[in-house]
């Protein structure tokens, strides 16, 4: 019998093929929850709320496997899984199109300033004046980052009549052309972007990727959104360009620590913000689940798993 902590809410749904096997014993509990039992696990699944800590994987001699029902593995210690031969995977593209769509919501909504005029209906105002947008038509995107979920931005943003301008070492012209958009270098990208959109993972590269330097060399009036990882705007560099207007507005989905308690940016009207929703939808929570379980399966059946 193979025993499986769920620590985190995963889709019930995305659980039935492991549920469905007779060897597979699966217990729903948070890690402090199963304090006792931890030693008798062999796979851990997870979403974002589990750290998986070098603490941890301590208590959990039998690990042999860590499933993450997302993209990116950086709640995990992967190089302390490794050590211990515990193989690690994850969901890449189940979420792909809900982060796109997030992504591209709150783009919308931070140049048309829904939040603050949904606010402002609540409060039994009707200020229609104080609330003039901007068009996304003819304005120039500039997306960071073009794996997985930029180009599906991409996508929409060439649907809405932008163009899209787009900054990725690893980006080949073919690509770049089969999907309408322009490669360039990040400083051109910085200089001629109307609103600019990161889609990177957090690694040291692209820590601070949108720091003083980098925000300096930004059109005056530039909005920007992150719905990729908290840190790849840095947070406290952006303060003052906030204050002096050189931002116009700022959308986050993600911050550097989550959640981000009473942060300063959260005092400017400016800034749009969401708790970390962009693959907080049931089709993408059913497709990272179904993943990660049909991957542990494999495992378990001594099949070679994938999304490693
Ligand atoms: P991906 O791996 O498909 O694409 C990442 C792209 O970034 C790659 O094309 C890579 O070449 C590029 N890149 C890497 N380093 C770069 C650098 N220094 N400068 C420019 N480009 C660089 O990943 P993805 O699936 O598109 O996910 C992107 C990000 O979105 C990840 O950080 C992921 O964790 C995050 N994400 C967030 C949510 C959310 O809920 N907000 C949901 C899903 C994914
Ligand atoms: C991911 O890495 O897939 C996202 O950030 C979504 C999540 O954490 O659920």
């Amino acid at each position: 019998m193979f025993r499986v902590l769920v620590s985190d809410a995963i889709s019930e749904e995305g659980l039935a093929p492991l549920r469905a096997s007779a060897h597979i014993d699966i217990v729903q509990k948070n890690v402090s929850e199963a304090e006792e039992q931890l030693h008798t696990f062999d796979a851990l699944l997870v979403r974002s709320a589990t750290k998986v800590t070098e603490e941890l994987l301590e208590k959990m001699p039998n690990l042999q496997i860590i499933g993450r029902a997302g993209v990116g593995v950086d709640n995990i210690d992967v190089d302390a899984a490794t050590k211990r031969g515990i193989v690690v995977i994850n969901a890449p593209n189940g979420n792909t199109i809900s982060a796109a769509e997030h992504t591209f919501a709150m783009m919308a909504a931070l140049v048309r300033r829904i939040p603050q005029a949904h606010i402002s209906v609540k409060s039994r105002e009707w200020n229609r004046s104080a609330f003039v947008g901007n068009e996304l038509f003819g304005k120039k995107l500039g997306i960071i980052g073009f794996g997985r979920i930029g180009s599906e931005v991409a996508k929409r943003a060439r649907a809405f009549g932008m163009s899209v301008h787009v900054y990725d070492p690893f980006l080949t012209k073919d690509r770049a052309e089969k999907l309408g958009v322009s490669i360039h270098s990040l400083d051109e990208v910085l200089a001629s972007a109307d609103i600019i959109t990161v889609h990177t993972p957090l690694t040291k590269e692209t820590r601070g990727l949108l720091g003083t330097d980098n925000l300096a060399k930004t059109k005056k009036g530039v909005y920007l959104v992150n719905c990729a990882r908290g840190g790849i705007i840095d947070e406290q560099a952006l303060i003052p360009f906030l204050e002096n207007g050189h931002v116009a507005g700022v959308a986050l989905d993600v911050f550097e620590q989550e959640p981000p308690g009473d942060h300063p940016l959260l005092s400017f009207d400016n800034v749009i913000v969401t708790p970390h929703l962009g693959a907080s939808t049931v089709e993408a929570q059913l497709n990272v689940a179904t993943q990660v379980a049909e991957e542990l399966l494999h495992f378990f059946e001594g099949r070679p798993v994938t999304s490693s």
